[in-house]
């Protein structure tokens, strides 16, 4: 039976099998980098410290990130005007600070990536580019389970182009009684039906389930269909390894205040392969950050864009804005995506371990793909009754346990691998087990 029981030890009563000892044990040998992060103190339970699984909705704040905005603070004060050239972080080109380090985060060339708004707006701005109905090829292919935003993004586009969403807009189901798409499902809609998509637009990593779609495999599959093959990788960003460039993605977007810990609605990322740089037959937006840098204070009433996707930016940037999404791609530089893969899968593989104890007698069922090659970090649990916004409410303030709640019966835990912790999965897994009663104890 799986319950609270008296650990071996005598020590105290634990709602799951495995002992907290032994993530005390896994923290020592594995240990992160918690230490470069503020983490909120518990609202509840009986440690100090948050057991913060909600990085997949708004990441932790880097402890570098307030004295780096300072900095570009104290130029504005000390400069006016003058800082756009002589801020030590000059403001006219700041944004190239952000781009070399955003490029390598998702496998792309310097030239393919900028910072530059939210995401809903790049992927507007993009749809703009890259959704450009003609004939009988006029779908937009989306999942049904993409995130509502995506949705109504997508669905005004058709209304844009005087289509019928409800027509154009494709949502694809995973098959019946199974919570997450199947690779081949995708790519065999497209082999049967490619010849009326102009875009397909999925999430890389799905906000709901945690599924991490195969980028390459679909991205080629859209692509041989002679659709434009676009992604979302809100979720992915930070989350996996990527590679844009060679997977021969046309286009992505992703915000920076997820698993990019930047911030409360950070700035965002875009994607444009080389391929459609410098195409001018691609239709875009325009506003003076549009031309060349070196063009730009001539004044002129036409613009000179340059041949990268700079091109697609349209005003001049907020600086105060850059500064943490500057600071945080930073860690990422110096930890490296493949160290924070390969912890990554050790944590969500164990916090997976404890789940499996807790849900085998409970009405809650782990809905994230059990492949660790199909998954990033979050593991996203469905539960049978109640809402799971009470159910997260009281993990926080009865165990100090903060996961997420995709209404009306999904909760998320994203063990992240840059700061969270063993003992932060085990008390989410023995917060579950104490508060979701067994259903024959
Ligand atoms: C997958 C995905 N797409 C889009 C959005 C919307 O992003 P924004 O409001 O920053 O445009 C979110 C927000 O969480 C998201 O998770």
């Amino acid at each position: 039976m799986v319950g609270p029981h008296r650990d071996v030890t005598g020590e105290r009563d634990t709602p799951v099998h495995t002992p907290e000892r032994e993530a005390h044990r896994l923290d020592e040998a594995d240990p992160g980098h918690r230490h470069l992060f503020h983490v909120p103190p518990a609202d509840g339970g009986d440690h100090p410290e948050s057991a913060y699984l909600a990085g997949n909705s708004l990441g932790l704040q880097p402890r570098a990130t307030r004295d780096e905005l300072l900095a570009d603070l104290d130029a504005w004060a000390r400069l006016g005007v003058e800082g756009h050239v002589e801020a030590a972080r000059a403001w006219l080109p700041y944004h190239e600070l952000l781009t070399a380090p955003a490029a390598r985060l998702v496998g792309a060339r310097p030239a393919e990536t900028v910072v530059m708004n939210s995401l809903t707006v790049n992927l507007h701005l993009l749809m703009v580019s890259f959704y450009r109905p003609a004939g009988a090829r006029t779908r937009i292919v989306i999942e049904d389970a993409a995130f509502p935003s995506d949705s109504y993004a997508v669905r005004s586009q058709a209304r844009f182009h005087g289509l019928d969403p409800d027509e154009t807009v494709v949502r694809l189901r995973p098959r019946d009684g199974e919570d997450a798409l199947r690779t081949e499902d995708v790519t065999a809609y497209l082999a049967a039906e490619g010849d009326r998509v102009a875009l397909v637009l999925l999430g890389g990593v799905n906000y709901l389930t945690g599924e991490l779609l195969d980028i390459p495999a679909i991205t080629a599959a859209g692509r041989a269909a002679g659709a434009v093959v676009g992604w979302d990788l809100a979720h992915a960003v930070g989350n996996v390894p990527l590679a844009l460039h060679d997977w021969d993605v046309d286009f992505a977007a992703w915000c920076s205040y997820k698993y990019l810990n930047a911030g409360p609605g950070a700035l965002a990322g875009v994607f444009v392969h080389e391929r459609h740089l410098g195409d001018e037959t691609v239709p875009r937006f325009e506003g003076w950050w549009s031309t060349a840098a070196a063009t730009r204070f001539e004044m002129t009433p036409v613009s000179r864009p340059p041949a990268t996707v700079e091109a697609w930016q349209i005003s001049n940037p907020p600086i105060f804005a850059m500064g943490p999404v500057r600071t945080s791609l930073e860690v990422f530089d110096a930890v490296g995506m493949t160290a924070l893969r390969a912890r990554s899968q050790r944590l969500t593989g164990w916090l997976e371990s404890l789940l499996d104890e807790v849900v085998v007698d409970r009405p809650l069922r782990v809905v994230t793909p059990r492949d660790p090659a199909r998954r990033g970090c979050q593991l996203s649990v469905r539960i049978g009754h109640g809402s799971a916004a009470e159910l997260t409410k009281r993990l926080r303030h009865e165990h100090g346990v903060i996961a997420d709640a995709r209404e009306p019966d999904v909760i998320r835990f994203a063990p992240v691998p840059l700061y969270s912790t063993y003992l932060d999965c085990w008390r989410a897994a023995a917060a579950l087990a104490a508060t979701v009663g067994q259903v024959n104890p």
